[in-house]
């Protein structure tokens, strides 16, 4: 079951003020994004939108698709006009995503959109740390792993609930969740791409506004 609070309803009705008629919108993954997805439905139902989306996940599609909003493959679209997507930890020059574990995909149309908007409550402001994901390779694992490891971290192999054995990202990989210190966001997440086997890290540094959700409504960072 997952929790609908109020500043991430808030957060997704502003998000909804940045469509405009016929752009292609990148489609984060996550509850903010979900309610998201409800309006943005409603709105192209009503108003007979001629927008299109690209999502992030299969989770986001089949949402989207049940809402009726038209979607691109990548290859469909040789741009992405506005990304929108949530966060779980929000800092002035970076953020952390992927607490559910759609972080590669999420990367790659968040970084490609002219326009990224990310969508947090207080809470995601207020937090100092939240663990950091790191995709990889199966077969690279636990060679990963060690890696992190000799740099004094404990990366943990994300499990799945209601499957044996770890998820399985939708790009057929596995998650490493890390007690990773973040001091230089953009040094950490080109020095981590660099072991190899990492497809991508939740540590994001491009992004262009933040709505934070607040219990009355939003504001802007
Ligand atoms: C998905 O992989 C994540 O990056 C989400 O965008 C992030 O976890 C925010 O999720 P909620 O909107 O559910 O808090």
């Amino acid at each position: 079951m997952m929790f609908m609070s109020q500043e991430k309803i808030n957060a997704a009705k502003k998000a909804l003020e940045f469509v405009k008629d016929e752009l292609i919108i990148g489609l984060g993954s996550g509850t903010t994004i979900h309610e998201f997805i409800k309006l943005l439905g409603k709105q192209v139902r009503e108003q007979q939108l001629k927008i299109a989306a690209v999502p992030t996940s299969y989770d986001t599609q089949l949402l989207a698709m049940a809402q009726g909003i038209p979607l691109l493959q990548p290859e469909q679209t040789p741009f992405i006009d506005i990304a929108i997507d949530g966060a779980d930890l929000v800092a002035k020059d970076y953020l952390i995503k992927g607490g559910g574990g759609a972080l590669t995909r999420e990367k790659i149309i968040a970084y490609e959109a002219k326009e990224f908007i990310v969508l947090a409550d207080e809470d995601k402001l207020k937090r100092k740390s939240y663990p950091v994901p790191i995709e990889v390779v199966p077969f690279s694992a636990f060679f990963v792993a060690r890696h992190l490891a000799k740099e004094g971290l404990r990366p943990e192999l994300r499990l799945a609930q209601r499957r044996l054995g770890p998820i399985i990202t939708d790009n057929g990989n596995f998650i490493l969740d890390t007690d990773l210190k973040i001091t230089n966001p953009k040094k950490l997440e080109t020095e981590l791409k660099l072991i190899p086997g990492v497809v991508e890290t939740g540590i994001f540094t491009k992004f262009s506004k933040v709505i934070i959700g607040t219990k009355k409504g939003s504001r802007m960072l």
